[in-house]
């Protein structure tokens, strides 16, 4: 295991552009928002000064309305599509950052848990690399908190307690059978402008990427996008894909949550942390109010056709990351979980959690966010589960994805029958996950 942590290591490195860690050599040359925290959960332990280093290059270009968006393009980088010319956020977004060029949506909020990781490390070492990691807090809390005051404001203005998003790369989970409805009500135009995708040459098997007519609608919600000049307030009305999304409303309450704990410590505004702690539970309880009262399963909300999306993905467990469930419905939940329709599916390799239940019609094993085994969420419920206080199964899953990754591919995402790693390989957040469980 020191071998393994070596090699993750050694990986990070060889993926490290200076002041920023693409998210994997070839697939993905640029920085990638949420990619960018769990990398910087993995350089913690290696070092506390280059981990800051990665999360200061990604709130240099957060969005004047406090935006932090998906993609930081590095500089002179080309081989990714859709690159800056195709969003084009400086010349059409008065948001957009002055600094670097950058795509115009976002990706879920998990950058607390880095901020929490760092401060954590640095707290085993001397003086000065304690200093350079509260400099750090003191510097950047007031960009902290506005990114998640533009979540809870510009993607909830309702205050339903959950997010809404207007793009399925907005939940990281691209492809997610979580999105079929909604996006067959995007309808790409016969002005969309042409394109090549970039992906599908050098993932050389292209069922392992999401399809061709998918990327048209991606590509046309980014038209949409630009058409409304990126502007929070058009996007509510313009934008045929709106969904609230669960799993992401799960992940801000749990980030408002440490947030708050780690200004509480570090003594910031008192005004600030109450935000923080007022958010949190209104997003614990949107995510609450959509799950089922006997199984705890929590679901999808699509605005445009005002219904629910009921899906055996993981989308269903986000009440376990949040909390808030009636006991009786958290160990339902944890039961489905860890049972044959997840994790203790019998033909499994690893008793992991599948993005989609092998027992679902629309289970995929090797496409995307279809089925795959993604490490780097075993590495999230792993984290999740320890803070929760569940350490047995967080150490299961810790034990699982360690033995995935004994591999030494660092993956992208795994058949879950075969263990066979597929998509990118040498996947920088699959690295940085294994860095922080063997850390
Ligand atoms: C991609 O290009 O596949 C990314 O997931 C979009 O952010």
């Amino acid at each position: 295991s020191t071998q393994l942590a070596a090699r993750a290591a050694y990986l990070l490195r060889g993926n490290d552009l200076g002041t920023m860690t693409s998210a994997a050599p070839r697939l993905y040359p640029h920085m990638w928002s949420w990619d960018a925290a769990f990398v910087a959960v993995g350089l913690a332990p290696l070092s506390v000064e280059r981990a800051v280093v990665e999360l200061d290059t990604l709130l240099s270009a957060q969005w004047k309305n406090g935006m932090i968006p998906h993609i930081v393009f590095a500089n002179g980088v080309d081989g990714y599509f859709p690159g800056p010319a195709r969003w084009e956020c400086r010349k059409l977004a008065s948001n957009a950052p002055d600094g670097p060029d950058t795509s115009g949506i976002t990706q879920p909020p998990v950058h607390a848990i880095a901020v929490q990781r760092i401060l954590d490390h640095s707290r085993r070492h001397g003086r000065s690399t304690r200093a350079v990691a509260e400099e750090f807090l003191n510097r950047r809390w007031p960009d902290l908190v506005r990114w998640h005051r533009w979540l809870a404001h510009a993607r909830d203005p309702k205050e339903t307690g959950r997010i809404t998003l207007y793009h399925g790369w907005e939940s990281g989970m691209d492809n997610s059978p979580r999105w079929d409805r909604a996006y067959a009500n995007v309808v790409p135009g016969m002005d969309l402008p042409p394109y090549r995708r970039a992906d599908t040459s050098i993932v050389s098997d292209p069922t392992q990427r999401p399809s061709d007519r998918e990327y048209d609608r991606y590509l046309w919600l980014v038209e949409q996008m630009r058409r409304a000049n990126y502007d929070d307030f058009q996007l509510t009305s313009v934008m045929s894909f709106a969904v609230e999304d669960v799993f992401v409303s799960a992940i801000f309450a749990l980030a408002c949550e440490v947030l708050a704990d780690i200004g509480e410590e570090y003594k910031q505004p008192h005004a600030d942390v109450r935000e923080l702690h007022g958010w949190a539970e209104r997003f614990r309880a949107g995510v609450v109010a959509t799950a089922d009262e006997r199984t705890g399963a929590a679901k999808d909300y699509d605005v445009r056709l005002q219904r629910w999306i009921s899906t055996e993905t993981l989308a269903m467990f986000a009440p376990l990351l949040s909390g808030g469930l009636s006991r009786h419905a958290e160990r339902a939940l944890l039961n489905t979980f860890e049972g044959p329709r997840f994790c203790g599916h019998p033909d499994l390799r690893y008793a992991l959690p599948p993005s989609t239940s092998p027992v679902s019609k629309d289970f995929r094993p090797r496409e995307y966010w279809r089925g795959p085994v993604w490490p780097v969420m075993s590495w999230l419920f792993s984290w999740a589960f320890a803070r929760r206080g569940w350490a047995e199964r967080s150490y299961m899953l810790r034990a699982e994805g360690l033995r995935q990754a004994s591999d030494g591919s660092f993956a992208e995402y795994y058949e879950p029958y075969t263990g066979a790693p597929l998509g990118s390989m040498q996947q920088s957040w699959t690295a940085a996950s294994v860095l922080d469980w063997l850390g």
